[in-house]
Protein backbone atom coordinates (compact mmCIF):
# COMPACT_ATOMS: atom_id res chain seq x y z
CA UNK A 1 0.00 0.00 0.00
CA UNK A 2 1.36 3.61 -1.34
CA UNK A 3 1.95 6.42 1.17
CA UNK A 4 3.14 9.94 0.46
CA UNK A 5 5.02 11.40 2.81
CA UNK A 6 5.84 14.85 2.36
CA UNK A 7 8.60 16.44 4.12
CA UNK A 8 10.23 12.84 4.62
CA UNK A 9 13.23 13.11 4.52
CA UNK A 10 12.87 16.17 7.28
CA UNK A 11 13.15 15.12 11.26
CA UNK A 12 10.22 13.63 12.20
CA UNK A 13 9.16 12.62 8.20
CA UNK A 14 12.68 10.58 8.46
CA UNK A 15 11.46 8.58 11.06
CA UNK A 16 8.21 8.25 10.12
CA UNK A 17 9.14 6.83 6.90
CA UNK A 18 11.56 4.76 8.46
CA UNK A 19 8.17 3.03 10.75
CA UNK A 20 5.82 3.23 7.75
CA UNK A 21 8.46 0.59 5.81
CA UNK A 22 8.70 -1.47 8.62
CA UNK A 23 5.13 -1.99 8.67
CA UNK A 24 5.47 -2.70 5.12
CA UNK A 25 3.81 0.10 3.43
CA UNK A 26 5.30 1.54 0.14
CA UNK A 27 6.96 4.84 0.65
CA UNK A 28 7.06 7.81 -1.70
CA UNK A 29 8.82 10.95 -0.28
CA UNK A 30 8.34 14.68 -1.97
CA UNK A 31 11.04 17.20 -0.38
CA UNK A 32 12.09 20.16 -1.64
CA UNK A 33 15.13 19.62 0.29
CA UNK A 34 15.16 23.35 1.94
CA UNK A 35 15.74 22.00 5.58
CA UNK A 36 17.16 18.78 4.89
CA UNK A 37 19.68 16.42 2.68
CA UNK A 38 19.39 13.88 -0.29
CA UNK A 39 21.57 11.91 2.04
CA UNK A 40 18.35 11.20 4.30
CA UNK A 41 17.17 8.82 1.55
CA UNK A 42 20.28 6.72 2.05
CA UNK A 43 20.29 6.76 5.63
CA UNK A 44 16.79 5.17 5.18
CA UNK A 45 17.46 2.25 3.09
CA UNK A 46 20.62 1.14 5.64
CA UNK A 47 18.05 1.20 8.63
CA UNK A 48 15.17 -0.76 6.76
CA UNK A 49 16.89 -2.24 3.78
CA UNK A 50 14.41 -0.31 1.67
CA UNK A 51 15.12 2.27 -0.32
CA UNK A 52 11.57 4.55 -0.75
CA UNK A 53 10.95 6.73 -4.06
CA UNK A 54 12.20 10.12 -3.19
CA UNK A 55 11.18 13.01 -5.40
CA UNK A 56 12.44 16.51 -5.15
CA UNK A 57 9.94 19.51 -5.84
CA UNK A 58 8.11 22.15 -3.91
CA UNK A 59 4.76 21.76 -3.11
CA UNK A 60 3.99 25.42 -3.74
CA UNK A 61 3.91 24.43 -6.97
CA UNK A 62 0.42 23.82 -8.19
CA UNK A 63 1.75 22.49 -11.78
CA UNK A 64 4.31 19.98 -10.24
CA UNK A 65 1.96 18.89 -7.70
CA UNK A 66 -0.81 17.89 -9.54
CA UNK A 67 1.66 15.82 -11.75
CA UNK A 68 3.06 13.77 -9.46
CA UNK A 69 -0.45 12.95 -8.06
CA UNK A 70 -1.51 12.00 -11.88
CA UNK A 71 1.71 10.04 -11.89
CA UNK A 72 1.01 7.98 -8.81
CA UNK A 73 -2.51 8.35 -8.40
CA UNK A 74 -2.19 4.90 -6.62
CA UNK A 75 -1.56 6.49 -3.20
CA UNK A 76 -3.47 5.39 -0.75
CA UNK A 77 -2.43 8.08 2.34
CA UNK A 78 -0.82 11.11 2.57
CA UNK A 79 1.07 12.32 5.50
CA UNK A 80 2.12 15.97 4.88
CA UNK A 81 5.20 17.05 7.21
CA UNK A 82 5.96 19.92 4.48
CA UNK A 83 6.50 23.48 6.37
CA UNK A 84 8.57 25.71 7.94
CA UNK A 85 8.79 25.76 11.33
CA UNK A 86 10.35 28.21 12.96
CA UNK A 87 8.76 30.15 14.99
CA UNK A 88 11.28 33.26 15.05
CA UNK A 89 11.80 33.28 11.23
CA UNK A 90 8.04 33.28 10.60
CA UNK A 91 7.96 36.83 12.87
CA UNK A 92 10.50 38.16 10.37
CA UNK A 93 9.24 36.86 7.01
CA UNK A 94 5.40 35.85 7.61
CA UNK A 95 4.19 36.15 3.79
CA UNK A 96 7.35 33.04 3.29
CA UNK A 97 5.54 31.08 6.25
CA UNK A 98 1.49 31.73 4.94
CA UNK A 99 2.62 31.02 1.00
CA UNK A 100 4.93 27.58 2.32
CA UNK A 101 2.65 26.19 4.93
CA UNK A 102 -0.67 27.34 3.72
CA UNK A 103 0.02 26.80 0.02
CA UNK A 104 1.50 23.55 -0.06
CA UNK A 105 -1.66 22.83 1.99
CA UNK A 106 -4.20 23.73 -0.37
CA UNK A 107 -2.19 22.23 -3.57
CA UNK A 108 -2.13 18.44 -1.77
CA UNK A 109 -6.07 19.00 -0.84
CA UNK A 110 -6.61 19.99 -4.24
CA UNK A 111 -4.58 17.13 -6.20
CA UNK A 112 -6.10 14.39 -3.53
CA UNK A 113 -9.64 15.55 -4.77
CA UNK A 114 -9.24 15.60 -8.49
CA UNK A 115 -7.11 11.83 -8.00
CA UNK A 116 -9.87 10.54 -5.87
CA UNK A 117 -7.00 10.16 -3.09
CA UNK A 118 -9.05 10.25 0.24
CA UNK A 119 -6.77 10.02 3.58
CA UNK A 120 -4.62 12.79 4.88
CA UNK A 121 -2.63 13.30 8.32
CA UNK A 122 -1.29 16.37 8.65
CA UNK A 123 1.16 17.98 11.28
CA UNK A 124 -0.79 19.94 13.74
CA UNK A 125 1.35 21.18 16.92
CA UNK A 126 0.52 21.85 20.34
CA UNK A 127 1.04 25.68 19.69
CA UNK A 128 -2.21 25.72 19.12
CA UNK A 129 -3.43 25.77 22.68
CA UNK A 130 -1.19 28.85 23.23
CA UNK A 131 -0.62 29.13 27.73
CA UNK A 132 -4.05 27.02 28.37
CA UNK A 133 -6.39 27.77 31.18
CA UNK A 134 -6.28 23.92 32.35
CA UNK A 135 -3.18 21.70 32.48
CA UNK A 136 -2.98 18.95 31.01
CA UNK A 137 -4.41 20.16 28.02
CA UNK A 138 -6.41 17.77 25.87
CA UNK A 139 -8.23 18.09 22.05
CA UNK A 140 -11.34 20.37 23.62
CA UNK A 141 -9.57 23.00 25.18
CA UNK A 142 -10.31 26.58 22.97
CA UNK A 143 -7.51 27.23 20.25
CA UNK A 144 -6.23 30.42 21.55
CA UNK A 145 -4.91 33.19 18.96
CA UNK A 146 -1.72 32.60 17.47
CA UNK A 147 1.66 33.90 19.11
CA UNK A 148 3.43 33.70 15.99
CA UNK A 149 2.35 33.54 11.70
CA UNK A 150 4.03 30.17 12.59
CA UNK A 151 1.27 29.16 14.93
CA UNK A 152 -1.20 30.98 12.84
CA UNK A 153 -0.69 28.58 10.09
CA UNK A 154 -1.47 25.69 11.70
CA UNK A 155 -4.52 27.14 13.05
CA UNK A 156 -5.12 28.19 9.82
CA UNK A 157 -4.35 25.20 8.29
CA UNK A 158 -7.15 22.94 10.93
CA UNK A 159 -9.28 25.77 9.96
CA UNK A 160 -9.22 24.54 5.87
CA UNK A 161 -9.25 20.87 6.43
CA UNK A 162 -12.36 20.95 8.51
CA UNK A 163 -14.07 23.24 5.80
CA UNK A 164 -12.62 20.76 3.08
CA UNK A 165 -13.74 17.81 4.81
CA UNK A 166 -17.16 18.96 4.63
CA UNK A 167 -17.30 19.50 1.11
CA UNK A 168 -15.05 16.78 -0.56
CA UNK A 169 -14.46 13.25 0.04
CA UNK A 170 -11.00 13.89 1.76
CA UNK A 171 -10.80 12.50 5.43
CA UNK A 172 -8.09 14.09 7.69
CA UNK A 173 -6.29 13.39 10.82
CA UNK A 174 -4.72 16.07 12.64
CA UNK A 175 -1.95 15.50 15.29
CA UNK A 176 -0.81 18.24 17.33
CA UNK A 177 2.63 17.47 18.34
CA UNK A 178 4.13 19.16 21.73
CA UNK A 179 8.12 18.92 22.10
CA UNK A 180 9.44 16.18 19.77
CA UNK A 181 13.11 15.46 20.57
CA UNK A 182 15.57 12.74 20.16
CA UNK A 183 16.30 10.54 17.52
CA UNK A 184 16.62 7.03 16.03
CA UNK A 185 18.06 4.18 17.98
CA UNK A 186 20.46 3.52 14.91
CA UNK A 187 21.50 7.45 14.71
CA UNK A 188 21.57 7.09 11.43
CA UNK A 189 18.77 9.76 11.29
CA UNK A 190 17.93 12.62 13.59
CA UNK A 191 17.42 16.16 14.08
CA UNK A 192 19.47 18.93 11.44
CA UNK A 193 18.82 22.14 12.77
CA UNK A 194 20.53 24.55 9.86
CA UNK A 195 22.86 27.22 12.26
CA UNK A 196 21.78 28.52 15.72
CA UNK A 197 19.21 26.30 16.49
CA UNK A 198 16.61 27.36 18.45
CA UNK A 199 14.89 24.58 20.19
CA UNK A 200 16.23 23.42 23.39
CA UNK A 201 18.39 19.90 22.91
CA UNK A 202 19.95 20.54 19.53
CA UNK A 203 21.08 23.76 21.55
CA UNK A 204 22.04 21.47 24.43
CA UNK A 205 23.88 18.75 22.56
CA UNK A 206 25.56 21.72 20.04
CA UNK A 207 27.10 22.90 23.93
CA UNK A 208 28.01 19.62 24.95
CA UNK A 209 29.84 18.75 21.32
CA UNK A 210 31.61 22.19 21.82
CA UNK A 211 30.06 24.09 19.03
CA UNK A 212 27.90 26.37 20.84
CA UNK A 213 29.77 28.42 24.39
CA UNK A 214 26.97 28.18 26.57
CA UNK A 215 23.11 27.42 26.72
CA UNK A 216 20.78 30.28 28.21
CA UNK A 217 18.01 28.80 30.05
CA UNK A 218 15.49 31.55 28.93
CA UNK A 219 13.54 32.21 32.65
CA UNK A 220 14.27 31.26 36.28
CA UNK A 221 10.70 33.18 37.36
CA UNK A 222 7.92 31.30 36.00
CA UNK A 223 5.43 30.16 38.37
CA UNK A 224 6.63 26.60 38.52
CA UNK A 225 8.19 24.23 40.92
CA UNK A 226 11.86 25.21 39.88
CA UNK A 227 11.18 28.31 37.99
CA UNK A 228 11.81 27.17 34.54
CA UNK A 229 9.33 26.75 31.57
CA UNK A 230 7.92 23.49 30.98
CA UNK A 231 7.03 21.56 28.33
CA UNK A 232 6.12 17.80 27.32
CA UNK A 233 8.97 16.33 25.27
CA UNK A 234 8.38 13.25 23.18
CA UNK A 235 10.95 10.81 21.65
CA UNK A 236 10.44 11.16 18.12
CA UNK A 237 10.14 7.67 17.19
CA UNK A 238 7.33 7.57 19.68
CA UNK A 239 5.50 10.43 17.78
CA UNK A 240 6.42 8.69 14.27
CA UNK A 241 4.77 5.50 15.52
CA UNK A 242 1.70 7.57 15.64
CA UNK A 243 1.38 8.43 12.23
CA UNK A 244 1.74 4.39 11.31
CA UNK A 245 -1.11 4.47 13.69
CA UNK A 246 -3.18 7.21 11.84
CA UNK A 247 -2.90 6.11 8.53
CA UNK A 248 -3.80 2.39 9.71
CA UNK A 249 -7.39 4.20 11.36
CA UNK A 250 -8.12 5.83 7.48
CA UNK A 251 -7.55 3.11 5.56
CA UNK A 252 -8.99 0.93 7.68
CA UNK A 253 -12.32 3.38 7.69
CA UNK A 254 -11.83 3.04 12.09
CA UNK A 255 -12.26 7.14 11.85
CA UNK A 256 -15.43 8.72 13.54
CA UNK A 257 -15.69 11.84 12.30
CA UNK A 258 -14.54 12.55 8.61
CA UNK A 259 -11.72 15.08 10.85
CA UNK A 260 -10.15 13.99 14.13
CA UNK A 261 -7.17 15.81 16.17
CA UNK A 262 -5.12 13.86 18.69
CA UNK A 263 -2.76 15.10 20.78
CA UNK A 264 0.56 13.54 20.59
CA UNK A 265 2.33 14.17 23.99
CA UNK A 266 3.87 11.98 26.85
CA UNK A 267 1.31 13.67 29.48
CA UNK A 268 4.48 14.11 31.56
CA UNK A 269 5.79 18.26 31.75
CA UNK A 270 9.24 18.81 32.73
CA UNK A 271 11.17 22.06 33.10
CA UNK A 272 14.02 23.12 31.55
CA UNK A 273 16.23 22.13 34.32
CA UNK A 274 15.17 18.48 34.63
CA UNK A 275 16.06 18.30 30.69
CA UNK A 276 19.60 19.49 31.66
CA UNK A 277 19.79 17.34 34.46
CA UNK A 278 18.44 14.34 32.55
CA UNK A 279 20.92 15.49 29.35
CA UNK A 280 23.81 15.27 32.47
CA UNK A 281 23.01 12.17 33.65
CA UNK A 282 22.90 10.29 30.49
CA UNK A 283 25.76 11.76 28.76
CA UNK A 284 28.18 11.87 32.04
CA UNK A 285 29.00 15.64 31.42
CA UNK A 286 28.22 18.63 33.45
CA UNK A 287 26.11 20.89 31.07
CA UNK A 288 27.83 24.94 30.74
CA UNK A 289 24.55 27.26 31.19
CA UNK A 290 23.34 30.26 32.51
CA UNK A 291 20.21 31.74 33.70
CA UNK A 292 18.88 34.62 31.07
CA UNK A 293 15.68 36.70 31.00
CA UNK A 294 12.61 35.01 29.07
CA UNK A 295 12.56 34.51 25.69
CA UNK A 296 9.30 36.53 24.19
CA UNK A 297 6.38 34.52 23.03
CA UNK A 298 7.04 31.55 25.26
CA UNK A 299 4.44 29.84 27.14
CA UNK A 300 4.91 29.45 30.89
CA UNK A 301 4.06 25.67 31.24
CA UNK A 302 2.04 23.27 28.65
CA UNK A 303 1.78 19.81 28.51
CA UNK A 304 -1.14 17.27 27.20
CA UNK A 305 -3.73 15.28 27.96
CA UNK A 306 -2.85 12.13 25.81
CA UNK A 307 -5.60 9.91 27.14
CA UNK A 308 -8.42 10.28 24.11
CA UNK A 309 -5.06 9.26 21.72
CA UNK A 310 -4.40 6.45 24.06
CA UNK A 311 -7.38 5.27 23.87
CA UNK A 312 -9.01 6.01 20.34
CA UNK A 313 -5.50 5.51 18.49
CA UNK A 314 -4.58 2.72 20.82
CA UNK A 315 -0.93 4.41 20.92
CA UNK A 316 0.97 5.65 23.49
CA UNK A 317 4.36 7.19 23.96
CA UNK A 318 6.95 4.72 25.75
CA UNK A 319 10.44 6.23 26.07
CA UNK A 320 11.35 8.25 29.06
CA UNK A 321 13.16 11.72 29.39
CA UNK A 322 16.65 10.19 29.56
CA UNK A 323 15.99 7.51 26.47
CA UNK A 324 15.13 10.86 24.81
CA UNK A 325 18.44 12.92 25.45
CA UNK A 326 20.88 9.95 25.09
CA UNK A 327 19.60 9.24 21.72
CA UNK A 328 19.94 12.87 20.89
CA UNK A 329 23.64 12.55 22.21
CA UNK A 330 24.83 9.59 20.61
CA UNK A 331 22.97 11.27 16.98
CA UNK A 332 25.06 14.53 17.93
CA UNK A 333 28.15 12.60 18.14
CA UNK A 334 27.82 10.38 15.68
CA UNK A 335 26.39 12.64 13.10
CA UNK A 336 29.72 15.15 14.07
CA UNK A 337 32.09 12.29 14.41
CA UNK A 338 31.26 11.90 10.48
CA UNK A 339 30.94 15.59 9.32
CA UNK A 340 33.68 16.81 11.35
CA UNK A 341 33.41 19.96 8.84
CA UNK A 342 29.84 20.77 9.56
P1 LIG B 1 11.78 19.64 9.14
O1 LIG B 1 12.10 21.02 8.67
O2 LIG B 1 12.89 18.78 9.60
O3 LIG B 1 11.00 18.85 7.98
C1 LIG B 1 10.15 19.50 7.08
C2 LIG B 1 10.56 19.07 5.68
O4 LIG B 1 9.69 19.66 4.72
C3 LIG B 1 11.98 19.50 5.32
O5 LIG B 1 12.70 18.38 4.86
C4 LIG B 1 11.78 20.55 4.19
O6 LIG B 1 12.83 20.49 3.25
C5 LIG B 1 10.45 20.12 3.62
N1 LIG B 1 9.67 21.20 2.99
C6 LIG B 1 9.33 22.40 3.54
N2 LIG B 1 8.59 23.11 2.66
C7 LIG B 1 8.43 22.34 1.57
C8 LIG B 1 7.77 22.52 0.33
N3 LIG B 1 7.13 23.65 0.03
N4 LIG B 1 7.82 21.52 -0.60
C9 LIG B 1 8.48 20.38 -0.33
N5 LIG B 1 9.14 20.15 0.82
C10 LIG B 1 9.11 21.12 1.76
O7 LIG B 1 10.65 19.77 10.27
P2 LIG B 1 10.08 18.68 11.28
O8 LIG B 1 10.55 19.02 12.64
O9 LIG B 1 10.29 17.33 10.75
O10 LIG B 1 8.54 19.07 11.21
C11 LIG B 1 7.63 18.38 10.39
C12 LIG B 1 6.25 18.98 10.57
O11 LIG B 1 5.86 18.89 11.92
C13 LIG B 1 6.13 20.45 10.18
O12 LIG B 1 4.87 20.65 9.57
C14 LIG B 1 6.18 21.15 11.51
O13 LIG B 1 5.53 22.40 11.48
C15 LIG B 1 5.46 20.18 12.39
N6 LIG B 1 5.80 20.27 13.81
C16 LIG B 1 7.09 20.17 14.21
C17 LIG B 1 7.43 20.27 15.54
C18 LIG B 1 8.86 20.23 16.01
O14 LIG B 1 9.14 20.68 17.12
N7 LIG B 1 9.79 19.70 15.24
C19 LIG B 1 6.41 20.44 16.50
C20 LIG B 1 5.09 20.51 16.07
C21 LIG B 1 4.79 20.43 14.72
C1 LIG C 1 11.62 24.50 25.03
C2 LIG C 1 11.91 25.18 26.36
C3 LIG C 1 12.43 27.53 26.12
C4 LIG C 1 16.14 27.05 23.92
C5 LIG C 1 8.74 25.17 19.79
C6 LIG C 1 7.66 25.83 18.99
C7 LIG C 1 6.42 25.00 18.99
C8 LIG C 1 6.74 23.56 18.55
C9 LIG C 1 7.89 22.97 19.30
C10 LIG C 1 6.40 23.40 16.18
C11 LIG C 1 11.28 26.58 26.46
C12 LIG C 1 13.61 26.76 26.66
C13 LIG C 1 14.96 26.81 24.61
C14 LIG C 1 17.25 27.61 24.64
C15 LIG C 1 15.93 27.56 26.65
N1 LIG C 1 7.15 23.53 17.18
N2 LIG C 1 14.87 27.06 25.94
N3 LIG C 1 17.10 27.82 25.97
O1 LIG C 1 9.36 26.87 22.31
O2 LIG C 1 8.38 24.87 23.54
O3 LIG C 1 8.27 24.99 21.10
O4 LIG C 1 9.00 23.87 19.24
O5 LIG C 1 5.20 23.39 16.13
O6 LIG C 1 5.53 25.60 18.12
O7 LIG C 1 7.37 27.09 19.58
O8 LIG C 1 10.44 24.56 22.14
O9 LIG C 1 12.72 23.68 22.28
O10 LIG C 1 12.38 26.11 21.65
O11 LIG C 1 11.93 25.39 23.97
O12 LIG C 1 15.86 27.79 27.86
O13 LIG C 1 18.31 27.89 24.06
O14 LIG C 1 13.32 25.40 26.45
O15 LIG C 1 12.33 28.78 26.72
O16 LIG C 1 10.90 26.77 27.78
P1 LIG C 1 9.10 25.44 22.37
P2 LIG C 1 11.94 24.93 22.44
Amino acid sequence: MKILVTGGTGYIGSHTVVELQKQNFEVVIVDNLSNSQAEVVDSIEKITGIRPHFEEFDLVNRELTEAFFKKHNDIKGVIHFAAFKAVGESVEKPLMYYRNNLVSLMNILESMISNGIPNLVFSSSCTVYGQPDELPVSEKAPIKKAESPYGNTKQISEEILTDTIHSSSVNAIALRYFNPIGAHDSALIGELPLGVPNNLVPFITQTAIGLRKQLSVFGEDYNTPDGTAIRDYIHVVDLAKAHVVAVKRMIENKMKNSFEVFNLGTGNGYSVLDVIKSFERVSGLPLNYKIVGRRPGDVEQVWADPAWSNEELGWKAERSLDEMNASAWKWEQVYRGKNSSK
